[in-house]
């Protein structure tokens, strides 16, 4: 992926990050992923009172993608902290295995990032060819 069109995928990640709601954490997070037709879908982290009702941006980005009718996708930019790189978490590296994501960018800033195979982070997966009604996938 061109230096450009990653900065421009952060940049989306840095303006979602804004309208995070993150009252608990105070960790606000944006991700922008970006669909193989050229789409990019934003999404932020939106917590709850009762904390496991919270979900990543990784994830909002991610099903709105999915409500568009997207399945494919080249990449998915992330920004959380300004000091560190935040990296994704278990959960979000399971849903980004499920639909291929093969790019993980991590960026501290649009100008400061790092990448990662989907491979690099979440090797081994369990893979839905495993499953008995792959069929229906
Ligand atoms: N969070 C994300 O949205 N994405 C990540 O990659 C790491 C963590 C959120 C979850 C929670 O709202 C806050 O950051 C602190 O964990």
């Amino acid at each position: 992926m061109k230096a450009e069109d990653i900065h421009c995928l952060l940049e989306k990640a840095e303006a979602v990050r804004k309208k995070s709601y993150s009252p608990y954490s105070c960790y606000p997070v944006g991700a922008a992923l970006l669909a193989e037709d050229g789409t990019v879908y934003t999404g932020c982290n939106m917590e709850n009172v009762s904390y496991p009702a919270s979900l990543c941006a990784e994830r909002n980005a991610i099903g709105s993608a999915i409500a568009h009718g997207k399945r494919k996708f080249s990449a998915i930019a992330i920004i959380g902290s300004h000091e560190d790189y935040t990296m994704p978490c278990g959960i979000c590296r399971q849903v980004m295995a499920e639909f291929h994501v093969p790019l993980i960018i991590c960026g501290k800033s649009p100008e400061d990032y790092r990448t990662y195979t989907l491979e690099e982070l979440f090797p081994s997966s369990f893979k839905a060819e495993e499953l008995i009604h792959k069929e229906n996938l």
